[in-house]
């Protein structure tokens, strides 16, 4: 879109079902990346600015049918787009590293693919509305089983997409390594079956041969 801020920094997203490690290991890649010295700014969707963690509490909380998927598509994406103009876009055009937990890739999966066949409507609102895209994503790929009793372990209060269930997890999973097929040039696919500091050693020595 025009009015974006010109692409300077680097943009890296962390995707992936609940409970797979994601925000564990954009924080370690953070602290990892800040220890040699970069500019980095860790964030997460939804939310990551004042007002799109405003929406964040309207969408996690609550039943798991508080919204259609059609309008958690909005949400979302008004969410993104405040997101990206007080928070990502400005790090980049300072020229920092910024790390989100969650980007579009899960808006294109839980609404576009796993709760009906609405990938092209999320398209079009993201060409219109948002118009970019990480230039790297480490997708943290596993079992659904596994993740989802790590993540409702966490008893966050946030858990109304974790309510759908098991057999919502797998379609989520699928979606995921679906999309990484679409794009692999962005895309590193992780093994999160493994214990948090191999998982993070992974992806360090994927990072180190992006920066080189
Ligand atoms: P996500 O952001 O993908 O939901 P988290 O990073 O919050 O995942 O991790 C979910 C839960 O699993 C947390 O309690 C976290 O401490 C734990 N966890 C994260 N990575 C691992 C791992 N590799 N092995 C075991 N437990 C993990
Ligand atoms: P998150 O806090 O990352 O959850 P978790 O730590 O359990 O992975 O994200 C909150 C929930 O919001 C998660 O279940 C995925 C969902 N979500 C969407 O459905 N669409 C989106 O566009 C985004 C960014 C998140």
């Amino acid at each position: 879109m025009s009015d974006e801020p010109a692409r300077k920094g680097l943009f890296i997203s962390f995707e992936g079902i609940d409970g797979s490690g994601k925000s564990t290991q954009a924080r370690l890649l953070a602290e990892q990346l800040r220890a040699e010295g970069h500019e980095v700014v860790l964030t997460r969707e939804p939310g990551g600015s004042p007002g799109a963690e405003e929406i964040r509490a309207l969408v996690l909380q609550g039943d798991p049918d508080r919204w259609s998927a059609k309008t958690e598509i909005l949400l979302f994406t008004a969410a993104r787009r405040d997101h990206l103009e007080k928070t990502i876009g400005p790090a980049l055009a300072a020229g920092r590293i910024v790390i989100c937990d969650r980007f579009a890739d899960s808006t294109r999966v839980y609404q576009g693919a796993a709760r009906g066949d609405l990938r092209a409507k999320v398209d079009d609102l993201h060409d219109v509305m948002i118009g970019r895209e990480p230039d790297l994503t480490f997708l943290i790929d596993m079992d659904p089983a596994q993740s989802l009793s790590r993540g409702l372990a966490r008893n966050s209060g946030e858990d109304r997409f974790e309510d759908f269930g098991s057999e919502f997890q797998i379609k989520l999973r699928d979606g995921f390594l679906a999309l990484a097929k679409e794009h692999p040039d962005r895309f590193q696919i992780v093994d999160g079956m493994r214990d948090e500091d191999s998982v993070a050693a992974d992806i360090a020595a994927r990072m180190d041969a992006v920066l080189a």
